[in-house]
């Protein structure tokens, strides 16, 4: 059994593999196979994984590859973590948006749209070329950003595709505040959910009869923060967690998120919501000279790389520069989920046809399924009232119209979704970043006629 990650060369590849390792037996997996289209930055992450394996004394055969045919021969699963344009594009998508005034961000707002306008075709290849050379009953797991409006583009254009859509921000809020509350048995906590992906709401959480939801509520009014004390501690002094979700540029997110259920008592937000309501605070917060891309790079990225040349040098490796957890549990334990029919529940993407009634079939919308062995079964809910509604339908149509554009080659679309989009402020704003964006993007979007 084959598992190929795609984007073999991603800071999360480590973290991820030895997910996989530590499942090896149920998942029967004997060959793990790394393909990315950037052979050097790939070979670096494969000298860490092929220590990983060795490490933790696997039976996985490990195969790097640059060359597709070989890359999805007969894989059953594909785990699909691309980010098109790597952190130097990220970067740009970050402070082109920031220099205009407006949320500078990897996957909501401009950042967001810029970054599925290079995503959308090379997703649709890599699915053509899965189709071409992978077994049948393949399942594509991805991960890929920007999540929401990639499932919209496939969905539209190859609806046929054996491929399921997922975040780790629904799991990684539900372990946060989990930590707050102490509950460390997090993937225990029972949830109902609904949302766009980066665009949800909490509407239940328990746990053993406990009502986490209004516990929560309560931790969020007396801290002013939905991040567990020993991370307000290690903030307060400058150090780092470990957990990168509590890194300095996300305090104001999880904040913001506390400030939201404030204002909103009745759900607990998704913490990407708070790009969409709170977008001048989060202006004003950001340095435009130094993003969560430089923040990335100068701290995940060095430190994995970096981690690669010491153990070359020196035969030493430092298990703390691969990241693994609930991002690389999670995709995992969805494979283990599909191959082992056990119909279990996972927070994932995939097209509403009626699942919450009053949103319309083809949204792509983020919800509670059961994983059966044909794939996820969506749990419907009751119709949602007006504010959540309305948001989404807001949200819905900007990256509706975003696909639309890209593969119509229309600037008029591009630009009415760039205008629709809750972070930007006039059609004005719009047109001067989408332009500036064209031009940092010549070489990855589609023409724009
Ligand atoms: P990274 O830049 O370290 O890794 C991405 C890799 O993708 C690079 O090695 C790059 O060369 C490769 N790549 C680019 N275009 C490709 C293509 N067409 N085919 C194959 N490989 C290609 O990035 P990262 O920070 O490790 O993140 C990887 C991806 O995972 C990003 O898309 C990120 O947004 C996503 N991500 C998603 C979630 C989620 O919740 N959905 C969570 C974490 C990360
Ligand atoms: C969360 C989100 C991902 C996103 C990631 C960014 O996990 O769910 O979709 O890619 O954060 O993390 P980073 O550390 O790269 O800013
Ligand atoms: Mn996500």
């Amino acid at each position: 059994m084959i598992i190929t990650i795609v984007g073999g060369g991603s800071t999360f590849t480590p973290g991820i593999v030895t997910s996989i390792a530590l499942r090896q037996k149920e998942l029967g997996v004997t060959e793990v196979r790394l393909y990315d289209i950037d052979g050097e930055r790939q070979s670096k992450v494969g000298v860490v994984v092929d220590w990983i394996l060795k490490d933790m004394k696997s039976p996985i055969k490990l195969t790097v590859t640059t060359d597709k045919k070989e890359a999805y021969t007969d894989a059953k699963f594909i785990f699909a973590q691309m980010r098109v344009g790597k952190y130097a594009m990220r970067e740009q998508d970050e402070k082109i948006s920031l220099r205009h005034g407006v949320v500078g961000q990897e996957t909501c707002g401009c950042g967001g749209m810029a970054y599925g306008l290079r995503t959308i075709f090379p997703m649709i290849e890599m699915i053509d070329d899965v189709e071409k050379y992978a077994a049948k009953d393949h399942w594509i797991l991805n991960y890929s950003n920007p999540a929401a409006i990639v499932a919209i583009a496939c969905q539209k254009l190859r609806p046929n595709a054996r491929i399921i859509n997922i975040c780790d921000m629904p799991i990684a809020i539900i372990e946060m505040i989990g930590k707050c509350v102490g509950i460390k048995d997090y993937t225990n906590i029972d949830v109902d959910y609904f949302g766009l992906n980066h665009f949800g709401w909490f509407t239940r959480m328990e746990y053993e009869g406990r009502d986490v939801a209004a516990e929560i509520r309560a931790y969020a009014k007396e801290h002013g923060i939905l991040l567990p004390k020993e991370h307000i501690e290690a903030l307060k002094k400058h150090e780092a967690t470990g957990d990168r979700h509590a890194n300095q540029s996300w305090i104001k997110v999880w904040t913001n998120a506390a400030r939201l259920m404030e204002l909103c008592p009745e759900y607990i937000p998704n913490t990407y919501l708070t790009y969409y309501l709170f977008p001048k605070e989060n202006v004003e917060h950001s340095d435009p000279n130094h993003t969560r891309a430089n923040e990335v790079m100068e701290t995940r990225e060095k430190a994995l790389f970096e981690g690669v040349d010491r153990y070359l040098a020196t035969g030493e490796i430092d298990k703390k520069v691969f990241y693994a957890g609930a991002h690389g549990n999670f995709i995992a334990d969805l494979a283990v989920a599909l191959l082992g029919d056990e119909k279990k529940k996972f927070i994932i993407i995939e097209p509403n046809n009626g699942k919450v009634p009053n949103l319309p079939d083809d949204t792509m919308i983020e919800l509670p399924a059961w994983i059966t062995k044909n794939g996820p079964e969506l749990i419907g809910i009751e119709p949602i009232s007006t504010f959540y509604k309305g948001m989404i339908e807001q949200q819905n149509a900007c990256e509706h119209l975003l696909v639309e554009g890209a593969i119509e080659g229309s600037y008029t679309k591009v630009l009415q979704a760039f205008a629709l989009n809750k972070t930007v402020p006039s059609i004005e704003v719009a047109k001067e970043v989408l332009d500036e964006m064209i031009e940092a993007n010549k070489a990855y979007w589609p023409e724009l006629k």
